[in-house]
């Protein structure tokens, strides 16, 4: 079984990163395969509408999308973590969910997987649970099943997060509820 961890922020190696490697290093441990895809340094172009994906699974755009659908199509579970920017989540993330329109036209292909959220802000209070909301929506809008910490919404957690320990028992807690959930589906 395999999680899928996605990086929403632009900064490789930055908090979001790091929240995620924390993540996926729960699941490694849990006996997952993984696999990270980090937004820092890709490739990827709005969507225009242009209305190829009705016809053909893989967008006509020479990016890095149809790489990244294809890892998506490939987990039994999807963790997201975005940095919170205005309140939401970061404009690149939000590139990369409207591009993964072809896996629901061509069947709902992330149907039933488990998927998780996570946010950092540069606040305590700066917009994670509204960013971790629009992460959701993007989630029950492909037909994914939603969990969060067990507890409350998912990961809430402040830069710098390496000193955040409240932050990081959320994320922890997250992971862990992604994993059982993914566990309990498939036995
Ligand atoms: C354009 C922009 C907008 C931001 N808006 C918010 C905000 O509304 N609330 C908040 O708590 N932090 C805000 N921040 C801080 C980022 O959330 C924080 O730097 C980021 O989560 C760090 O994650 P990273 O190291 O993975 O990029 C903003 C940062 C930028 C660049």
């Amino acid at each position: 079984m395999k999680i899928v961890g996605i990086s929403g922020s632009s900064s490789s190696g930055g908090n979001n990163s790091r929240l995620i490697d924390r993540s996926l290093d729960i699941a490694k441990k849990r006996g997952f395969t993984v696999e990270k895809i980090s937004l820092a340094g890709t490739s990827i172009s709005p969507c225009t509408d242009c209305g190829a994906c009705r016809e053909e699974k893989y967008c006509p755009f020479d990016d890095d999308m149809n790489r990244i659908n294809d890892i998506l199509e490939s987990a039994d579970g999807i963790i997201v973590s975005s940095p919170v920017y205005f309140g939401t989540l970061s404009g690149q993330l939000k590139t990369m969910f409207d591009r993964t329109l072809p896996l629901r036209r061509h069947g709902f292909l992330l149907k039933d997987k488990v998927g998780a959220a996570a946010a950092v802000g540069g606040s305590r209070n700066g917009g994670q649970e509204y960013t971790i909301w629009s992460i959701h929506i993007w989630m029950h809008i492909q037909g994914m099943i939603v969990v969060g910490d067990g507890n409350h919404f998912g990961g809430i957690a402040q830069k710098d997060v390496d000193s955040d320990n409240e932050g990081i028992k959320t994320i922890e807690d997250t992971a862990n509820k992604l994993c059982d959930t993914v566990e309990m589906l498939s036995s």
